[in-house]
């Protein structure tokens, strides 16, 4: 049944952004972007090498008060690299959440990995620290030292908790449970950029936390990823896997291990300078953005997902939950074929061919946001 709301919705949305055909997210470039990028063409250092890469590097590392930032060409390869530095071996397995993008779960594959999946909380949509402690203490045993799956009788290498769409879960207390049980957490952080979790940003929680600057993310550099530590040994070993793992030296190419071609060109990174001068500006007026979405869906009785309690949000991308897969579906539909676009939140990971066969502790409540989460327009607008 088509919902009066529907109307006022697409009405709102339109009026909103003073458009007739409205994206899910679009990049806004209206700082020193162009500045730069022309700077760095003229420079000839458009590649792995360059100024912008190293200053993008400290600002990041300022803004988010972690030690040190490694830059990749995407969030994916920094998710590959930091858990292969984290220890995550080919055969054992990854504890992460069914409600994610497949990037968190293709990374764990690329180390050789399977992914197995404990549930979500409701009210941060990330990983629920309960279904985590759950599931270590039924399902697993300590055998030499190792966290053992007792039902598949792989071990537990990394622990990967994602803050969906820019909302910190219970990032503290996952990695309270992750230190009893000796396990390294990566923080899935790629949608979290200027996301904070008690005053503390996002990602520098666990041993490592994964950015993403990708087109559709808060700040874009094009494509890019970056990696967070306070660990010096292991933003090392980062930089130097991601750059071929090539010795410096004038002249020689040498090469001390298999390595990565994963650094990300300092002409993304000019590009992403631009954009960081924004950040701030970008999420006051996301956050704005939410307050007013949130007034429009109290209104009419919706349920916005508004930020979890010690959040500070970015509000990447905003999100309301609908009664019904059914409900979700009409929702998208209607909206989708007048001019707003809207998608419904990811399937489920342990539904995709390539997923379905790893073991699934809890998902009921990823199943049940499954079924109702819709997220709606999100860009900034001016
Ligand atoms: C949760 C999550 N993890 C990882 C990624 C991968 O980032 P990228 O697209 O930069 O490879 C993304 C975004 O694209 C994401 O949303």
């Amino acid at each position: 049944m088509m919902e009066d709301w529907y109307f006022e919705f697409i009405k709102f949305v339109k009026n909103l952004y003073k458009k007739d055909s409205v994206a899910l997210h679009e990049p806004l470039f209206i700082g020193n972007e162009k500045k730069y990028v022309l700077d760095c063409i003229d420079s000839t250092f458009v590649s792995s090498v360059g100024q912008y890469v190293n200053l993008i590097e400290k600002k990041l590392s300022e803004y988010t008060n972690s030690e040190y930032c490694i830059m990749t060409v995407n969030g994916t390869s920094a998710l590959h690299v930091a858990l292969s530095l984290a220890g995550v071996m080919p055969d054992t397995e990854v504890i992460t959440q069914p409600l994610t993008f497949v990037a968190t779960c293709n990374a764990i594959s690329y180390c050789g990995a399977k992914p197995v999946f404990v549930d979500v909380d409701e009210d941060t949509l990330g990983m629920s620290p309960k279904s985590l402690k759950k599931f270590l203490k039924e399902n697993c045993k300590i055998y030499d030292k190792k966290v053992v799956n007792k039902i598949t009788g792989k071990e537990i290498s990394a622990i990967v908790p994602m803050h969906t769409f820019g909302h910190t879960c219970r990032i503290d207390e996952i990695v309270q449970i992750a230190m009893e049980f000796n396990i390294p957490v990566v923080e899935d952080a790629a949608e979290a950029m200027g996301s904070f979790y008690k005053n503390k940003h996002a990602g520098i929680f666990g041993l490592m936390g994964v950015l993403s600057f990708n087109g559709n993310k808060i700040i874009t550099s094009g494509g890019g990823g970056a990696i967070i530590t306070d660990n010096q040994e292991l933003a090392q070993k980062a930089k130097h896997i991601s750059t071929t793992a090539k010795l410096p030296h004038k002249w020689e190419y040498y090469h001390d291990e298999i390595g990565y071609n994963y650094r990300m060109p300092n002409i993304n990174a000019a590009l992403l300078l631009g954009q960081l001068e924004n950040l701030e500006k970008f999420v006051k007026i996301k956050r704005e953005l939410a307050k007013t979405y949130k007034n429009f869906f109290d209104a009419i009785g919706i349920n916005f997902i508004t930020e979890p309690i010690n959040a500070k949000s970015n509000y990447w991308l905003n999100a309301i939950m609908l009664d019904s897969r059914k409900e979700r579906d009409e929702f998208l539909e209607f909206t989708n074929s007048n001019g707003v676009n809207t998608r419904p939140v990811w399937v489920l990971m342990n539904k995709l061919p390539m997923y379905k066969g790893c073991y699934t502790f809890e998902s009921k409540t990823a199943e049940y946001l499954e079924d109702r989460v819709v997220n709606i327009p999100s860009g900034v607008m001016l």
